[in-house]
């Protein structure tokens, strides 16, 4: 047994991998902040202002991705496949809120900007999973206090969760993958270049079109998550990593 580690793979993905599934993105034409503006919904002032809006915004993308008809789709259970049959570590980051990752079967993820179905307690710290709505009255279930529930999802102008556990698994891994998103928000944008620094690693991305970091990587497939994924997490698993690019 050769003491060499398997090679290890970081993915991170955004809005577009759950698009099909029927989500919307962001920065699309149809997208999210087309039509809510961010400083309204999804800054911690707009949530002291005026948590009720706050809490409707959430409610409402909440009521969806439970009603049933949100599924994972083939991107979602290709990076599943990847993690279970990819001989090293398969490290997911997710900008997503959703769930999809998890119903798809991936089991080492972690949401970098939290989580649609948790909500915390500004008074306590306490971490509830919540699939209702959530309104300003509702009490924690930790220390009882009333109007302190927020959605455990980082705003603008907070810090993501575990940077530096992403940091350090970016400058270890022998390829890193941007999939679905559009290379607007730091510090996701810049994990690239961090993958990059450290040497000899494999950088690609998988989207739609081209994302604003698009020149930096070494490898870009382009077209809908539902076809290109598959397609990629079978070439891996067929001829590694060394074979890409
Ligand atoms: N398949 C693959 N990619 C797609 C698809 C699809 N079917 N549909 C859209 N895309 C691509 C778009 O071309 C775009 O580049 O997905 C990307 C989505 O970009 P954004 O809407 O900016 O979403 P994202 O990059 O995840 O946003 C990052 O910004 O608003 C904050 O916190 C929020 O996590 C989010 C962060």
């Amino acid at each position: 047994m050769s003491g060499k580690r398997a090679p290890s793979i970081v993915i991170l993905t955004g809005a577009g991998i759950s698009k099909e599934s029927g989500l919307d993105t962001f920065r699309d034409a149809d997208g999210i902040w087309a039509r809510v503006r961010i400083e309204d919904v999804a800054t911690p002032e707009a949530f002291a202002r005026d948590p009720g809006r706050v809490h409707a915004f959430y409610n409402a993308r909440r009521e969806k991705l439970t009603g049933g008809a949100i599924v994972p789709n083939a991107a979602h259970t290709a990076l599943a496949r990847l993690e279970a049959e990819w001989p090293g570590e398969v490290f997911l980051v997710t900008q997503n809120i959703d769930d999809l990752h998890e119903r798809a079967g991936s089991t080492n993820l972690l949401h970098m900007h939290g989580e649609l179905l948790k909500v915390r307690c500004t008074a306590c710290g306490e971490m509830m999973e919540w699939r209702a709505s959530l309104a300003v009255e509702d009490t924690c279930s930790a220390c009882g206090r009333g109007g302190g529930l927020r959605p455990h999802v980082v705003w603008f102008g907070e810090m993501p969760f575990e940077m530096e556990h992403i940091f350090e698994t970016l400058s270890d891994c022998a390829m890193f993958v941007s999939i679905g998103t559009s290379g607007n928000v730091y510090p996701a944008a810049g994990f690239v270049s961090h993958a990059r620094q450290s040497g000899t690693v494999h950088t690609a991305e998988l989207n739609l079109e081209p994302s604003e970091g698009a020149s930096i990587f070494a490898e870009t497939v382009y077209g809908p998550a539902t076809e290109v994924v598959p397609d990629f997490v079978d070439r891996v698993l067929r001829e590694g990593i060394s074979a890409l690019g």
